[in-house]
């Protein structure tokens, strides 16, 4: 035994390594007696298990366990019973709020998450100078043993859904292994639904510095993954919930002229999208995945462009997130009455243009058109999104 490890004995720990288990009774003492035979000599940790009550009595096996070993040099071990399967994420929080580290290590107690790095990934944080190490599977040296194709796939999908949907730089938002200073979690709101506490953090405190380093994630010989399919909706609310995190900020503070006209720019790109799709749709359904007649391929095409104007422009243009089902029909119903009666104003101001006042075509046109896009601008900031005019 080194001598640092020594001293540590009976001190604070520096390290929390928090084990959430539930039915892991096959695992949950290998796992302890390999972390403290994985730590870093030079450094005083704790691991803390958090046990959800589970039915095959992890907690018990556990309990048993620390009455005759509790402490190996430099290494405590303790458990937190709760009561009932409340979710990862709130375990691994249950543990945090106990932990006595500044540095806190999540992982699972199945063996996926080696052990073994640990140690570096404890040194990563002081050697890159960052709040928040990750193991991660999808940098270069990851690697995924034991998974099957609908897994591997699930996984992909989170984590695109992650980065592209939430903007997180990381590579693997979605793991759940990792390590952090424990003052980045002040001032964090937690929901903590599910499985995914990670990518709450990365989202509600995307300023941290990040650091990931790669591993094998192998998968579990005893006992059985506890992700179904509630984790997986659940998943989907709380990337819904971040977000909506996410937008509000940067509404306040502007002017009402810049609000005006940058969402028009939105509403106007939103409209040529409409275009493309329109086309591009019309083509689809007239020959490249079905045959239909080219008019109603066509009358597609433009339900399609509407519908997706219409929720682009709910979600990018207004900010408008709200999708219960009655509101959004209404303003469907209404976006649509806009959008029909553009049409009509348009082609009356050519006649009227044209005819009366014997403007040329061309400039008719123009003007009959710049009309019509305004005055659905205009009206449908003011009647189906429900916003002031001006701002
Ligand atoms: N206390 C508690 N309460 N622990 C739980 C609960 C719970 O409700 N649900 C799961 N656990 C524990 C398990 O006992 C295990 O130690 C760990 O959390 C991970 O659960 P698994 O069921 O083994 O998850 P997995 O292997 O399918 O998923 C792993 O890989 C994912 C990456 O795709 C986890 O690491 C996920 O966090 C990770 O996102
Ligand atoms: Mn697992």
């Amino acid at each position: 035994m080194s001598e640092a490890r020594r001293i540590a004995i009976g001190e604070n720990a520096q390290v929390s390594i928090i084990i959430p288990t539930y039915n892991e009774s096959n695992n949950i003492i290998r796992i302890l007696k390999s972390i403290g035979e994985n730590l870093p000599k030079n450094v005083i940790a704790e691991a803390i298990v958090v046990d959800d009550n589970s039915p095959d009595s992890t907690g018990k096996i556990v309990d048993d366990y620390l009455k005759n070993v509790k402490k190996i040099a430099g290494y405590t071990m303790n458990i937190i019973h709760r009561t009932s399967k409340n979710g990862l994420s709130s375990a691994i929080l249950s543990g945090v709020q106990r932990a006595k580290g500044d540095t806190i290590v999540v992982m699972d107690s199945d063996f996926s998450h080696p052990p073994q790095i640990i140690p570096k990934m404890i040194e990563s944080l002081k050697k890159y100078q960052c709040d928040l190490v990750i193991a991660s599977r999808y940098i270069r040296g990851g690697k995924i043993n034991g998974w099957t194709l609908k897994r591997k796939l699930m996984s992909k999908i989170a984590t695109l859904i992650a980065k592209k949907g939430l903007g997180v730089k990381t590579n693997d938002p979605m793991s759940g292994f990792f390590a952090f200073k424990k003052n980045i979690l002040k001032g964090i709101n937690f929901d903590a639904i599910g499985y995914k506490i990670l990518l709450e953090i990365l989202v509600k405190k995307s300023e941290i510095a990040v650091k990931e380093i790669p591993y094998t994630f192998e998968n579990r010989r005893f006992g059985s993954s506890k992700l179904d399919r509630t984790i997986v909706t659940d998943y989907f609310k709380s990337v819904w919930k971040l977000y909506k995190f996410g937008k509000p900020k940067e509404k306040e503070e502007k002017r009402n002229s810049v609000r005006f006209l940058s969402k028009a720019s939105r509403f106007y790109t939103v409209g040529l999208s409409g275009f493309g799709i329109n086309y591009f749709i019309s083509l689809l359904f007239s020959g490249g995945i079905s045959d239909l007649w080219y008019l109603h391929a066509t009358i597609i095409g433009i339900v399609v462009s509407i519908t997706t104007n219409f929720l682009l422009n709910k979600t990018w243009t207004f900010g408008d997130r709200d999708f219960s089902t009655k509101k959004t029909f209404k303003q469907y119903g209404k976006f649509v009455t806009f959008s029909s009666l553009g049409a009509l104003v348009q082609l009356a101001m050519v006649f009227y243009l044209v005819d009366e006042y014997q403007l040329s075509y061309p400039v008719s046109l123009g003007l009959a058109v710049l009309t019509a896009a305004f005055g659905n601008y205009i009206l449908n900031k003011k009647f189906t999104f429900k916003e002031k005019v001006w701002g």
